[in-house]
């Protein structure tokens, strides 16, 4: 946990709840320890998907469908979610949940490896939540970037490890040390690609919020990228 945990007590008892469906998968995905977004970090996630009011939405990493159910909840009713998963028990359970949501027409997902699959995607996505293995983000991010609309929303979560992103490589266990490597890569590339404004939120395990600029209207930004590039 990052942030203080009576901090985190606190806006936790803030929430009320995102209904009997949602509240129900939360608490068994809990029991079985099926990893889904934490309620701070889906409150945010809500609060932005509301503001963005997305056209399309893409989601890497599905489990049994909770955070595809809470960002539909919030969704323009025209809008598309498209999510992608590889673990068949997932899989079935999510279908499952989108049933009993009445969702199936809105959540369309896909079966397989998200790097694979990434690459099939036309886009353009209006809003990225890209949630699953955190060793592939800097492998999918180029898709990802292909897949932005400009002014696209990209959500990435986890990025913060649990604060042990801050330590050395030699400070975290050996095992960890390519999936920490690879997490900071990715967050210097989105802090050093032209095309995203990001910002990195210590929030639940920590998030990235990346926009993808429109770079005609934004020539000149300043951004470190074009500064490298000019050698100033
Ligand atoms: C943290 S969980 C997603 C939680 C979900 N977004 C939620 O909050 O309800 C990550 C999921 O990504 C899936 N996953 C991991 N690597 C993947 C890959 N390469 N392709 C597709 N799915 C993958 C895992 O099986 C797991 O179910």
């Amino acid at each position: 946990m990052i942030a203080d945990e009576r901090v985190t007590d606190y806006i936790y008892s803030l929430e009320s709840g995102w209904g009997a469906l949602c509240d129900g998968i939360a608490r068994e995905a809990a029991a079985e320890n099926i990893p889904i977004i934490k309620k701070e970090t889906a409150a945010l996630l809500r609060t932005l998907a509301a503001a963005k009011r997305p056209g399309a939405i893409l989601e890497v990493g599905t489990a049994v469908g909770y955070s595809a159910l809470l960002m539909a909840q919030v969704m323009p009713p025209s809008c598309r979610i498209t999510t992608i998963e590889k673990y068949e028990p997932r899989i079935r359970a999510a279908r499952e949940n989108f049933r009993k949501a009445g969702r199936e027409e809105s959540i369309t997902l896909l079966e397989g490896d998200a790097g694979e699959i990434l690459r099939t995607l036309k886009g353009p996505y209006d809003f990225i939540f890209m949630d699953a293995a955190k060793g592939q983000y800097i492998h999918w991010l180029p898709d990802i970037v292909r897949l932005m609309a400009p002014g696209a929303l990209l959500f990435s979560d986890n990025v913060l490890q649990d604060g042990t992103i801050v330590q050395s490589r030699y400070g975290v266990e050996r095992r960890d040390r390519t999936i920490h490597g690879r997490m900071r890569e990715y967050l210097y590339r989105i802090k050093h690609t032209e095309e995203l404004e990001s910002a990195v939120v210590p929030i639940g395990d920590g998030v990235a919020l990346s926009v993808r600029k429109d770079l005609k209207t934004h020539e000149g930004s300043g951004s470190v990228s074009s500064r490298d590039k000019s050698g100033s």
